[in-house]
């Protein structure tokens, strides 16, 4: 967490803990982050995953960064100090919705392993769940859903993720989908597999 501004704060402590939280809802709180290029299928798998999910019964919700740069994030642009800003912020939120038991699916660029390792680090281990969506740049670009890497190329977007900034893959992510290599239900199932042999999907 940052050093709060504020002073004279007290953090209070409530009365439910996250055992009890879970026993609610019957599964863990959990953030899973998908990470990847703009266009690898992040928003997609994450809202498939995300109603798979509910069809089950849980409380699953997506956090997706065209739509969070339309509200909490719309102050913010694509410099590097700003995508920092822009996924701190998304982490502390993840953070919060795990906390309140959720299954969170946070679907962002988030292009820097510095900023995801930030997000790492404030939440629980095993709460926090890196999944490279690992479409390569020629797919994206042979994808061009919209339409953003023909006007990254014509120079039309500064600082565009992988054309004129950089992509940091993962090198360990717990997990990996090829979206290229297999459609969206068949990376959606595996997700939900992966979650319930690890153990997530109970509320024990
Ligand atoms: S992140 O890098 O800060 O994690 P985020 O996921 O919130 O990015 O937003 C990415 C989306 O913003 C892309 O899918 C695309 O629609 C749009 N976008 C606009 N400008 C850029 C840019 N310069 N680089 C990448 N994506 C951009």
């Amino acid at each position: 967490m940052t050093k709060p501004k504020g002073t004279n704060l007290t953090w209070h402590s409530g009365e439910v803990d996250a055992a009890a939280r879970a026993k609610a809802h019957g599964h863990q709180g959990v953030v899973l982050w998908l990470t990847g290029l703009s266009g690898s299928g992040k928003s997609t798998l994450s809202h498939r995953v995300e109603r798979r999910l509910i069809e089950r019964g849980c409380f699953a919700y997506v956090l997706d960064g065209d739509n969070v740069r339309h509200g909490l994030n719309a102050d913010l642009g694509f410099a590097p100090e700003e995508r920092k800003e822009n996924i701190r912020r998304v982490g502390e939120v993840a953070r919060l919705f795990a906390d309140a038991g959720a299954i969170v699916l946070t679907a962002f660029i988030s292009p820097y392993r510095a900023d995801r390792q930030r997000v790492r680090e404030l939440l629980a281990p095993r709460q926090f769940v890196e999944v490279h969506v690992a479409a390569d740049l020629a797919t994206c670009e042979a994808r061009d859903p919209k339409g953003l890497y023909a006007k990254a190329r014509k120079g039309e977007i500064p600082q565009f993720t992988g054309i004129s900034a950089p992509y940091e893959a993962p090198e360990s992510p717990e997990l990996r989908v090829d979206t290229g290599a297999e459609n969206v239900d068949a990376s959606a199932q595996r997700v939900v597999d992966w979650l319930e042999a690890e153990g997530y999907l109970s509320g024990g």
